[in-house]
C-alpha cells in the first residue's frame, strides 16, 4: 500500500509540472483595458468595444479588442451607450458578461416603434426570451374605455390607442371590438409575459444573448477573455491578473488532492463492505436493509455552496416603479417573507426561474446550490 501511493504521488506530480507548462504555452491573446461611456454605465470590454465612428482617437479603440459585431459608442449628447443592431440604435442598459446577456431599450423611450422594424437576423444577438405580440389600432370609444387596458403610450393618439399583446383571448377581444391588426413582432422581452398580462406597454428593456463568442467559461472563472493574436476569430483565456495558480495548475492540484482522497473513500468503503459480509454470514439475524441504508451508505451530498462567480453569473434585476415580476403572484421572497419593493435587486435561479431577493439569495446559495423552493439543483450549472 504505502509503495502504490508513493508511486502515484510522483506521477500526480509529474502531471502537474506537465500542465502548468502547458498554460504557460498557451496561446496569446489581444488585452484591452476596459472601459465605459459615463461613471456606472456598463463596462465595455470584449467582445465589445468602443468604436465611437467619428476616428476620434481617445474613445476609439483598435479593432482587435472587439469580436466583429460588437461594436459600442458613446452618444454625442447624452453619452450614453450606443449599440447598432440591423441598422437601429438602442442604449445599452446593462450587460452580463458571464451569462452573455445584454439589456438593450431605444434612446427616444418608444421602444415598441424600434420592434416593429428590428431583424435580429443579421445581427449577432438572438432573444432570450423571443414572444410574440400583436399589435392592434383601436379607435378609442366609451366601450373601450371601461377596459383598463395598458396602451401603448408613444403610438397612440388622442383618438385612437394602440395595444400590444400576446395572448389569444385578448387578439380575440380586439378583434371584437373592431380595432385594426397592426403587425406582429417577436420581442425579446426579459421575463416572459403570462397569458394573464392582457396588454404591455412593451416599454420594459428587451434582453438578448450572443452565442459567439463563447467566453462564459472563461468569465466565471473570473479569467478575461480576447481574441488571440494571430488574427483570427478564435478566442482565448487569460487569468493574468488573477493571484494564485493559472487554471491547469488548479485542476492538476484537485486532481492530485482528489484523487488520494477518492482512493482513501474506496477503501473505507471496501473495509466496512468487508465487515458487513463478514457479520452478515456470522448472524443469524440480518439487519432489516433500511438500516444497512441509514448507517452505512455514504452521505450523498455534503453541503457545498456555490462561489462568487458563479452566484454572480445568475440573472438579477432591479425591480421598477410597476414592480413586475417574473412569475405573477411571487410578490414575496420566500427567504425573508417580505414584499418586494420599487428599486430592489432581485435574483432568478437560471434552471428553475424562482426569484428571490439577490442579498437573500445569494446568502443561501454560498451555503447550498439548491433552490430554497424547489430544491433543483445549481451545482453544474454552467453555461457552455
Ligand atoms: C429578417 O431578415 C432576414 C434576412 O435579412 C429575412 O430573411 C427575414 O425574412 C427577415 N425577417 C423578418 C421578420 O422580416
Ligand atoms: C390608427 O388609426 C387611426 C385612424 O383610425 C390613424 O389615424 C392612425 O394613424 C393609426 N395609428 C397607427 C400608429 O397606425
Ligand atoms: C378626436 O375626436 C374629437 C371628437 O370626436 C374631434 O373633435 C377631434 O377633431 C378628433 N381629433 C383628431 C386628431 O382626429
Amino acid at each position: 500500500m504505502d509503495l502504490q501511493i508513493s508511486q502515484i504521488a510522483i506521477i500526480l506530480f509529474s502531471l502537474l509540472l506537465i500542465l502548468t507548462a502547458a498554460s504557460a504555452a498557451a496561446a496569446a491573446i489581444n488585452l484591452c483595458p476596459a472601459t465605459s461611456c459615463r461613471h456606472r454605465d456598463p463596462t465595455i470590454r470584449f467582445p465589445f468595444r468602443l468604436n465611437s465612428g467619428d476616428g476620434d482617437g481617445d474613445t476609439t479603440q483598435p479593432k482587435s479588442c472587439g469580436y466583429p459585431g460588437f461594436d459600442l459608442s458613446c452618444d454625442n449628447k447624452s453619452n450614453q451607450t450606443i449599440i447598432n443592431i440591423g441598422g437601429l440604435l438602442f442604449t445599452v442598459k446593462a450587460v452580463d458578461y458571464a451569462t452573455q446577456q445584454l439589456w438593450i431599450n431605444d434612446p427616444d423611450n418608444c421602444l415598441p416603434n424600434r420592434l416593429l422594424s428590428l431583424n435580429l437576423s443579421d445581427s449577432a444577438f438572438r432573444g432570450v426570451y423571443p414572444q410574440d405580440f400583436t399589435l392592434f389600432n383601436c379607435s378609442l370609444n366609451l366601450d373601450l374605455a371601461k377596459f383598463q387596458l395598458n396602451p401603448v403610450g408613444c403610438l397612440s393618439g388622442p383618438n385612437y390607442s394602440v395595444f400590444a399583446t400576446s395572448s389569444d383571448k385578448a387578439v380575440q377581444f380586439f378583434l371584437s371590438k373592431s380595432c385594426t391588426f397592426m403587425a406582429s413582432v417577436q420581442v425579446p422581452v426579459q421575463w416572459p409575459y403570462y397569458e394573464q398580462v392582457v396588454t404591455s406597454d412593451l416599454s420594459d428593456d428587451i434582453r438578448l444573448t450572443w452565442l459567439e463568442p463563447r467566453c462564459r467559461r472563461c468569465e466565471t472563472r473570473r479569467g478575461r477573455c480576447g481574441l488571440q493574436t494571430n488574427f483570427s476569430l478564435e478566442v482565448g483565456c487569460s487569468q493574468q491578473g488573477q493571484h494564485g495558480l493559472p487554471r491547469t495548475a488548479r485542476y492538476a492540484i484537485t486532481v492530485g488532492a482528489g484523487l488520494p482522497a477518492m482512493l482513501c473513500v474506496i477503501g473505507m468503503l471496501c473495509f466496512v463492505c468487508g465487515k458487513l459480509k463478514s457479520r452478515g454470514s456470522t448472524s443469524q439475524n440480518p439487519r432489516p436493509r433500511y438500516e444497512f441504508n441509514s448507517s452505512v451508505a455514504p452521505q450523498p451530498t455534503l453541503v457545498i455552496g456555490l462561489d462568487g462567480p458563479t452566484i454572480e453569473s445568475f440573472p438579477k434585476l432591479v425591480l421598477g416603479e410597476s414592480r413586475r415580476l417574473p412569475k405573477p403572484n411571487d410578490n414575496i421572497c420566500p427567504i425573508c417573507l417580505s414584499e418586494y419593493h420599487p428599486k430592489e435587486t432581485l435574483r432568478t435561479l437560471p434552471d428553475c426561474t424562482h426569484c428571490f431577493h439577490a442579498d437573500c439569495v445569494d446568502e443561501w446559495l454560498r451555503l447550498n446550490a439548491s433552490c430554497p423552493v424547489c430544491r433543483s439543483s445549481h451545482e453544474r450549472h454552467l453555461y457552455s
